[in-house]
């Protein structure tokens, strides 16, 4: 005979579901400073603790509201991914919140894994992975090289106007590399035949507490830190070309980072800015 569950078991059952249901703010794959010199440990708590947390309360707040509605809890249980490809669908009151933190959500986590204490290696011919082998072609076929790809998406990230993000992303539909801007928190990914590879925040937020106006510092920095085995990994995935095989372990990657730029003029280029 099958026993019904206690009511203890019922309760604790539904605030799993519930907690389950709720976004986490999602854990950072390092320590805040471990990205120094190029990008700075106050400005990655309060990126992290402050505006990446904001984002999850507010858009764990409209989830909340919509799940207990009839007519909007379909869309609450479609996870915020699949939520931002059907914003057509959510009530106006809700849209704004859904875009904007749920854009911001989605957004930040893909940032934070974008980065990497063993980032700024870009891939060659020579990669130990054949994901970034094959994601350096791809590079070359688009752009011409690895550096040209860099110049293109620097310039447009100094076209920023006001708050707003830069993406490298693969166009499923056309199978090509694209360079975008978004505004605000909106994301390539709202439209699912375009996968994001790459991406930079280009929200005062998360440069001006040591970059200030210098924009461009703050790209330079960026590419210290660019974790572009990842990238080539969700390359690999969203086109499908090729199984990603698993990354080199940490020490292998510092070397390889270490190797990359003498000390000298790393310490040249850390003065500088
Ligand atoms: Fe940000």
């Amino acid at each position: 005979m099958t026993r019904a569950p206690s009511a203890a078991v019922a309760a604790l059952s539904f605030v799993a579901a519930a907690l389950a249901q709720h976004l986490p703010v999602p854990p950072l794959p390092y320590a805040y400073d471990s990205l120094e010199p190029w990008i700075d440990a106050a400005t990655m708590k309060v990126h992290h603790l402050g505006h990446h947390a904001a984002y999850t309360k507010q858009v764990n707040g409209a989830l909340e509201v919509m799940r207990a509605d009839p007519n909007m809890k379909h869309l609450a249980k479609m996870g915020i991914d699949e939520l931002l490809h059907h914003l057509d669908e959510v009530p106006e009151q809700h849209a704004g919140t859904i875009r904007n933190a749920g854009g911001g959500y989605v957004n930040h986590d893909l940032w934070w894994k974008s980065l990497s204490p063993w980032g700024g290696v870009p891939p060659t011919d020579a990669s130990p992975t054949i994901q970034e082998r094959r994601f350096k072609a791809a590079v070359d076929r688009t752009f011409g090289s690895v550096d040209k790809l860099k110049d293109a998406f620097g310039t447009a990230a100094a076209a920023v106007f006001g708050s707003g993000w830069t993406f490298l992303y693969f166009n499923k539909k056309a199978r090509t590399l694209e360079i975008t801007n978004t505004a605000g928190h909106d994301t390539p990914a709202m439209d699912p035949e375009k996968a994001p590879l790459l991406l930079l925040d280009m929200w005062e937020h998360a440069y001006y507490l040591k970059h200030q106006n210098m924009r461009a510092a703050y790209v330079d920095a960026f590419w210290h830190v660019v974790d572009w085995p990842a990238a080539a990994t969700r390359y690999a995935l969203a086109s499908g070309e090729v199984a990603p095989e698993p990354l080199p372990a940490p020490d292998a990657r510092e070397k390889q980072r270490v190797g990359l730029v003498p000390t000298d003029e790393r310490a040249e280029a850390v003065a500088e800015l």
